[in-house]
């Protein structure tokens, strides 16, 4: 079957089909500025193309740059003589080469060619550009650790998609996930626990009694971050502190704001009140570690610093610490909050990275300007993050945390609450029609958040990622709520994701290997309901204490 413009999934903006096909052979190749030729060769790795000669003009693909076309934008010609693609970059070429693939049989999406295969693609004309510049996928490796070889899967499922951000939360309560020549301890003692919780909330605490740990050392990274490129994905690494402290403090007590040696990484979900010191040597600390992920990543033009969910009571009962908030004449722990993240972003800044933080970090105040926020709690604080000048990355819990359950069921797998559908994710306006224009132009982006308290591997990544983020796709891509025609596309698309080996949670419901079951992986619809949630969070913008979260997750 040759697949249509009307399957290409995210939605071009213009395609038209006109009759005929191209088909390559063997040997076909592609022509044109190398590092575009390298892009398009990656996207179809499948045709196995070769670079033309230098000036041959028989090439099945010919690649030409038209700086015109701006960032991450191609247009496409086919007709039955070969393949014509204008590409604003390098980015733009790759995304060409990508939506040729799924012009192609959808055995493309394989590991190897199979004999047999007809590679033709029907003739026509696209032009096509994201409107968001940040397309992006949070991946919590902390909480439950994700080895090497899914990160660079996901890095392929992002590509597929036209998603450019990867966005490594890689520190928490539950695990520290990066090597440091700096502070050995901090991957030899925070990244793994004796066993893991099976409870639920509020329920008597249950554990597995299994070790359960794992860390990328700086070369995987640098791996990580090189396939990622080569992708046009950015890899945004996540340091969070000051909260969500246990597993570096349970390596290096020092560093907490009430020292003890009492601190371990946590076997437990929910929010613990561990919490590092604001004092230079902790700025010192992670100025080090900072240059020691920079260092491995390369270019790191973004990089999050947390500032959730921080419990600040350790804070106000130091008098080291008072003495110190005093001495920068700030009033409360709030306000030492906001100044620790902003000599945070000031130390990124000197290392040309722009810092992200969670919404806490705007409420607190004193960001510097080019910080960029992700509204988890809601628009309402993105609308103040956007008014404040900030760029905003759209992330609120609904319906941008995928560890929601699908479906309010119990054939469901265990979920944090529900419910977030595919249909939720596909009328999601990223940036709101109500905002001021000026407003809505900080809308940088959109972003999915898989938080892996219930995501123990791969497979269950797979199926809480998926369908969600092709509609995630669609909305990064357009700016907009998906269009009518999405169920077909995607029903087209799921082929290629069968073809790649994604194991999605099929529309109509989790296949029987896939339910819950019968014990603790079984979910439990109406204990947590993500809107009473939202309306919740949205609560705790408004406070002033905005930073001390009431509930646990
Ligand atoms: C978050 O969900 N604590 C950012």
């Amino acid at each position: 079957m040759i697949w249509g413009m009307d399957h290409l999934l995210p939605r071009p903006r213009v395609s038209e089909s006109t009759p005929g096909v191209f088909e390559f052979v063997p040997g076909s190749s592609v022509s044109g500025p190398a590092a575009l030729v390298d892009a398009v060769r990656l996207s179809l790795a499948v045709l196995d193309l070769r670079p033309a000669e230098a000036g041959a003009d028989t090439a099945a693909v010919r690649v030409v740059e038209d700086a015109g076309l701006g960032p991450e934008a191609y247009e496409i010609e086919i007709t039955a003589e070969g393949v014509r693609i204008a590409a604003g970059d390098r980015a733009g070429a790759f995304y060409a080469g990508q939506t040729l693939r799924q012009l192609l049989p959808a055995e493309a999406y394989r590991a190897a060619a199979l004999p047999g295969t007809v590679w033709a693609v029907p003739c026509g004309r696209l032009a096509d550009a994201p409107a968001l510049s940040w397309r992006g996928a949070h991946l919590d490796v902390a909480r439950n650790f994700l080895p090497k070889r899914e990160v660079l899967r996901m890095i392929d499922m992002l590509a597929l998609h036209k998603l450019n951000r990867l966005h490594l939360h890689l520190v928490d309560d539950q695990g520290w996930r990066v090597e440091s020549r700096a502070y050995p301890l901090l991957h030899e003692i925070g990244s793994h626990r004796d066993q893991t919780t099976t409870s639920y909330y509020r329920e008597e605490p249950a554990f597995d009694g299994v070790p359960h740990g794992g860390y990328y050392t700086l070369t995987d990274l640098a791996e990580i971050s090189a396939y990622a490129t080569a992708r046009a994905v950015t890899v945004v690494p996540e340091i969070d502190v000051p909260g969500h402290a246990s597993a570096i403090l349970a390596a290096y007590p020092e560093f907490a704001a009430r020292p003890a040696d009492t601190y371990r990484v946590l076997d437990r979900w929910g929010i613990s009140p561990a919490i590092l010191s604001p004092l230079p040597a902790t700025v010192d600390f992670l100025t080090t570690v900072f240059d020691e992920i920079i260092g491995a990543l390369g270019d790191v033009p973004y990089f999050h610093i947390g500032g959730d969910e921080c419990v600040l009571d350790d804070w106000a009962a130091s008098a080291e610490i008072s003495a110190y908030q005093e001495k920068l004449g700030l009033a409360t722990p709030a306000d030492l909050h906001a100044w620790f993240l902003r000599r945070l972003a000031d130390v990124l800044a000197e290392r040309r990275s722009r810092a992200v933080v969670w919404d806490e970090a705007f409420v607190s105040g004193m960001l510097r300007q080019d910080t960029v926020v992700m509204p988890w709690r809601g628009p309402q604080v993105g609308r103040r993050a956007a008014a404040a000048g900030h760029e905003v990355v759209a992330t609120p819990v609904f319906p941008m945390y995928f560890d929601y359950a699908e479906a309010a069921s119990a054939e469901e797998p265990l979920a944090i609450g529900d419910t977030i559908t595919l249909a939720d994710v596909a009328a999601f306006a990223p940036v709101p029609s109500e905002w001021t224009v000026e407003e809505r132009d900080r809308v940088v982006g959109v972003q999915f958040q898989l938080w892996s308290e219930r995501i123990p591997d791969g497979r269950t990544l797979d199926y809480r990622a998926w369908p969600r983020g092709c509609a995630a796709a669609e909305i990064a891509w357009s700016g907009a709520p998906v269009s009518e025609c999405f169920t077909g596309r995607l029903d087209a698309h799921l082929v290629r994701l069968d073809a790649f080996g994604v194991e999605y949670r099929p529309p109509a419901g989790p296949r029987p290997w896939q339910r819950g079951g019968s014990g603790w992986r079984r979910h439990r619809p109406g204990v947590v309901d993500v809107q009473e949630m939202m309306r919740h969070l949205h609560e705790l913008t408004q406070s002033a204490d905005s930073t001390r979260p009431s509930t646990s997750s």
